[in-house]
């Protein structure tokens, strides 16, 4: 098993080996264990993350700030807005300054062509772990939670299962493409069949679908592309219907920021890509419904799909808590606070 993580940082799974994303893997169930056995993990005593939000965020803030107080450490909340990142304070100064204080820097930051430049540059100079909690790329902390979902439903070899990530239309917000993105990424290389359906004008960047394809040819899966949504939902074992915005034609660096505007000629031609009934009939009849959450109820999705006996969204947002913990327990300083 693979076990040296100190310092190591959680920008995007493309970084972690297999072996390494698997002892994540082991350790969450670990700490999901534990949290069910009221079993104290103060693993992290007194060390501090410091959580930067340039966005709103319900699941992502609170599992961390839940999941340090678990380890016994604290989370220390910034709002991008009123920390001097506002004033143009560069990622280098703000990486090296916080390193000195604590013992990780996590943020979120969807920007459109800046988040990632930022959030990498960060992870350059930090002397501490830096954890990306969404990106304009990335989403990997979503990423492995869903992966954990995945193997608690299915098992731990999810091989040649129909995986399906489908666009769907909504109007709550301009929505990154770093879920779909991630998970396009990171499944192929579980061996699963994985289906990519939107409408024209919604793909992903080509490098990501090359990418997919060639860990794909690697771990003995397939990566298909599409603009059938119907295909894409036939015999599935697994379907993500979910909203992301329009990267190609919306390079603005405001898509994240709810400041263009969300409802428009060409989303609303493809208000039909909806999660309804008729469409999950057509799944492999022990099939699992899942979201990243928040979801756009009844643009996204049907009430009765996602609150229906195949949905698992819940245990999915779950999840996040004990990965969470498990990329700080693995990657900050341990007990007494060591860092690099
Ligand atoms: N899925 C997710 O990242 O949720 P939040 O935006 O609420 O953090």
């Amino acid at each position: 098993m693979q076990t040296q993580f100190r310092g190591k940082h959680f920008v995007t799974l493309r970084d972690w080996t297999k072996p390494e994303i698997d002892t994540l893997l082991d350790v969450s169930a670990d700490l999901k264990r534990d949290f069910a056995m009221g079993r104290v993990n103060n693993s992290l005593e007194n060390q501090t993350v410091f959580l930067m939000f340039m966005e709103q965020s319900t699941r992502t803030r609170n599992s961390m700030e839940a999941g340090i107080t678990q380890l016994g450490g604290h989370g220390h909340f910034i709002d991008g807005q009123t920390a001097q990142l506002a004033h143009g304070e560069s990622a280098k100064d703000t990486a090296i300054i916080l390193s000195r204080m604590g013992h990780a820097i996590a943020m979120r930051y969807c920007n459109w062509g800046y988040g990632n430049k930022f959030i990498t540059e960060m992870a350059k100079w930090a002397t501490v772990p830096v954890m990306n909690l969404q990106c304009d790329l990335y989403h990997p902390m979503q990423a492995i939670a869903d992966l954990m979902t995945m193997q608690e439903k299915f098992g731990r070899n999810l091989q040649r299962l129909k995986v399906s990530i489908i666009w769907a239309y909504a109007e709550s917000h301009k929505k990154p493409i770093s879920v779909p993105l991630s998970q396009v990424l990171l499944f192929p290389r579980y061996g699963m069949d994985v289906w990519l359906a939107h409408p024209k004008g919604w793909e992903l960047p080509d490098w990501v679908i090359a990418e997919a394809k060639a860990n794909a040819e690697k771990y003995g899966g397939t990566v298909t592309v599409t603009d059938n949504e119907e295909e894409a939902y036939r015999g599935a074992h697994i379907v993500f219907p979910k909203n992301w915005g329009n990267w190609v034609n919306d390079q603005t660096g405001l898509q994240a920021a709810g400041a263009v505007k969300v409802v428009d000629e060409k989303l609303m031609a493809h208000r039909s890509w909806k999660c309804t009934e008729e469409k999950i009939a057509l799944c492999d009849k022990d099939f699992a419904y899942m979201h990243a959450l928040p979801a756009d109820r009844h643009n996204e999705v049907d009430d009765s799909v996602i609150d229906g006996p195949h949905s698992i969204v819940y245990d999915e947002a779950e999840n996040r808590l004990h990965t969470a913990k498990a990329v700080m327990a693995l990657t900050m300083g341990g007990r007494g606070g060591a860092h690099m």
